[in-house]
């Protein structure tokens, strides 16, 4: 038999770690489990994760952050505990499960040090290297310094916990040193202080990873391969930097066996933007920090953050800037990425848009409340690997009907013929794609352009999908083709501002800024500060530098926006001198001189604008769609006619509606 064709060679060529060879350089990155019982446990649907990251085509599947000392360093509640042998038949069903996809496995050990969660920890007493408040999301609390005999617990607890995992069949084991937890705050001097043999000079600040290391090499031995997740730079005001980073590895070389250079601490509340890559960074943000280190180093240095792209990942690899490429959010989206790079079918990946949907909704302590499921714009089965893996796909004989080639509309035709339906989508305009032409157009939101991409080849590659475009369906044609089923995605379209002076022809919508780019003036006024407009108004002045200015009616921006992307935004308008955003300010006239914005007291300014962009929201065309209730004998009505402006419901509830459709 011939061997499948290897496209990206460097990134499928093995690598020695330690006494291991990892079939290849794609490391899945530490990524907690979801669906963990109160106790930390691992359930049926964590390992499931776990496996399809390792069936996916991964060389190694890190377990995600466990605890090493649940009394002294408990940051989230529900933390895989290494520290209560009760973890061990979960951890070893989990290993095995890697291991079936000839992958090796890691587990990530942890001790959050000063932020900790104090309601988690014993006795409420949080530990540092140094004492004092300690902030942590949008509180604070006390800090207790950690004693040389309590170190001494906290380095056994690495050590026993190493132990944990090698029994319980983990090939490797990823030390978190980095992000601003115990060890990482150790070398970072704006978290320590001390003046005793932990504190001061870089030897001190990084004697306890050492200790931490030796201790791991006494209980497991000295084939059991040990990783140090570090950060290549603290991005902090007097934290830990480059410069520390490449000490601490040449001091750390000897006793370990690979570095993992993330970046950042949450030291500094904004710190998911690099930890996390935003879509604002570019592609492998933080690669040069392990290319720098890896010129002082002989071990195996992996890079992480931001990667989607396998030729990008093979170009740096080839280079040798890293060893490894560790991917966090990518196999989110697509997790068999490794398998379909590996096999010629890289047009098929899917990529991250680094949205962070997925990692705000539990972003402890940022969020309130940790919802525990999240759902991502790209992939409708995110969340939902046990329906994925466990369930057989039905099979399906319906002839449907799709109205509108949106997002949705799109997904409910691959829904629909995964299952064996014959779809026929009809788009009144001349391409595919709806409400996402418009998203996409923003420099740093390009990967929507690949989605529709993926989307659209798939469905002109099945052969159960016909694709009519310039079609405008009527009941007419709906008798003609009759369908058993009838799915309606008609789209929205934006809110209409009902204010003086709204004719004006410097007025365009939200939707129409792709199409009147060239038409731009110099300085533009957005009305709406919501996620679109926001995002508008960051793409207008870092991209095309024009004058911008926002006006929105509530206190405070894009409140549609997930946490961190909120946060990314924010921190692009502090560093735009060109974009200013004016809070509870309501447009109430467009005049010759500009647009009129008063404030909650009456109090009116005018601001001047060659150009002026509607983004007040959008309403469904529900109306529209109510038209085709009663044309087949079954009729759904997905994403925007029913949600307006939202990708997520749209991609879920579109794909799921075509996966759905009853059986005949
Ligand atoms: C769902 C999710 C869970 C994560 N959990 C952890 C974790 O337990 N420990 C850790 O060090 N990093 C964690 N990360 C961060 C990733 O390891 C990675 O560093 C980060 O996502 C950047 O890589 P990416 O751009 O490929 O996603 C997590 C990321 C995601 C998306
Ligand atoms: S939710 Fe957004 S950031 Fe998360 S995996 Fe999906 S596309 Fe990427």
């Amino acid at each position: 038999m011939i061997a499948k064709m290897k496209t990206f060679p460097t990134l499928f060529s093995p690598l020695k770690l330690g006494p291991l060879t990892l079939k290849n350089r794609i490391f899945s990155a530490p990524m907690s489990a979801p669906g963990l019982t109160a106790e930390g446990y691992f359930t049926r649907e964590s390992i499931l994760f776990y496996e399809q990251l390792a069936k996916g085509g991964a060389g190694a599947v890190c377990l995600g952050e466990s605890l090493v000392h649940s009394a002294t360093g408990n940051n989230h509640g529900r933390v895989f505990p290494l520290d209560d042998p009760g973890c061990l038949p979960g951890l070893i069903k989990c290993t095995d499960a890697v291991h079936r996809y000839q992958a090796k496995a890691s587990i990530e050990l942890i001790h959050p040090g000063r932020r900790s969660d104090p309601i988690y920890n014993a006795h409420g007493k949080v530990y540092g290297p140094s004492g004092g408040r300690c902030h942590y999301g949008d509180g604070d609390h006390e800090v207790t310094e950690l004693t040389e005999e309590m170190i001494d617990v906290i380095v056994n607890a690495f050590g026993d916990a190493a132990e944990i995992a090698q029994i319980g069949g983990c090939d490797f084991v990823t030390v978190h040193a980095g992000h601003g937890w115990l060890l990482g705050q150790f070398l970072a001097p704006n978290n320590n202080w001390r003046t005793d043999r932990f504190g001061g000079s870089l030897e001190n600040r990084a004697r306890i990873f050492l200790m931490v290391a030796e201790n791991i090499r006494k209980k497991c031995g000295p084939h059991f391969p040990i990783d140090f997740r570090i950060s290549g730079d603290d991005f902090t005001e007097g934290g830990a930097t480059l410069e520390d980073a490449i000490g601490l590895s040449k001091l750390l070389e000897d006793k370990i066996d690979m570095l993992h250079v993330s970046a950042t601490s949450f030291h500094d509340k904004r710190a998911g933007i690099r930890m996390f890559p935003s879509m604002f960074n570019p592609r492998g943000v933080n690669a040069y920090l392990a290319e720098e280190i890896k010129k002082h180093v002989d071990i195996p240095v992996v890079t992480v953050g931001g990667f989607n792209d396998p030729a990008h990942m093979e170009d740096l690899l080839e280079a040798d800037k890293a060893d490894a490429i560790a991917l966090g959010r990518a196999l989110l989206v697509d997790p068999l990425l490794p398998e379909k790079a590996r096999t010629g079918q890289e047009d098929d990946i899917i990529y991250c848009l680094r949205c962070n949907n997925c990692m705000s909704v539990d972003f402890v302590p940022y969020v309130k409340y940790p919802l525990g499921v999240s759902h991502c714009p790209v992939n409708p089965w995110h969340g939902l690997i046990e329906e994925k893996f466990c369930h057989q796909i039905p099979y399906g004989d319906q002839k449907v009907l799709i109205v509108g080639g949106g997002p949705a509309g799109m997904e409910a035709a691959l829904g629909a013929a995964s299952c064996g339906h014959q779809v026929i989508l009809c788009e009144k305009t001349d391409s595919l794609g709806g409400a996402l032409r418009q998203a996409w157009h923003p420099e740093f939101k390009k990967d929507i352009k690949r989605f529709v991409e993926v989307l659209e080849s798939r469905m002109k590659a099945s052969p159960n999908i016909e694709i009519r475009l310039n079609t405008h369906v009527t009941p007419e044609l709906v008798q003609t083709v009759g369908p058993d089923a009838l799915i309606v995605a008609l789209g929205a379209k934006p809110i209409d501002l009902e204010v003086p002076g709204i004719e004006d022809p410097r007025v365009i919508n939200c939707m129409e800024i792709h199409q009147r780019k060239e038409y731009m003036g110099d300085r533009v006024v957005i009305i709406g500060g919501g996620m679109l407009g926001l995002e508008e108004g960051i793409n207008l002045a870092k991209y095309h530098d024009k004058e911008v200015t926002i006006l929105e009616m509530q206190n405070r921006l894009a409140s549609d926006a997930p946490y961190l992307h909120y946060i990314a935004m924010l921190n692009e308008v502090e560093q735009l001198d060109n974009l200013q955003v004016m809070l509870e300010r309501k447009c109430t006239a467009i005049t010759e001189d500009g647009v009129v914005g008063s404030d909650k007291n009456g109090g009116e300014e005018i601001f001047p604008a060659d150009t002026i962009i509607v983004a007040v929201g959008m309403e469904s065309r529900r109306e529209e769609s109510e038209t085709f209730r009663n044309l087949a004998p079954e009729v759904i009505m997905v994403g925007d006619c029913v949600q307006p402006g939202q990708m997520i419901p749209a991609v879920l509830n579109g794909y799921f509606a075509g996966y759905n459709l009853q059986r005949t």
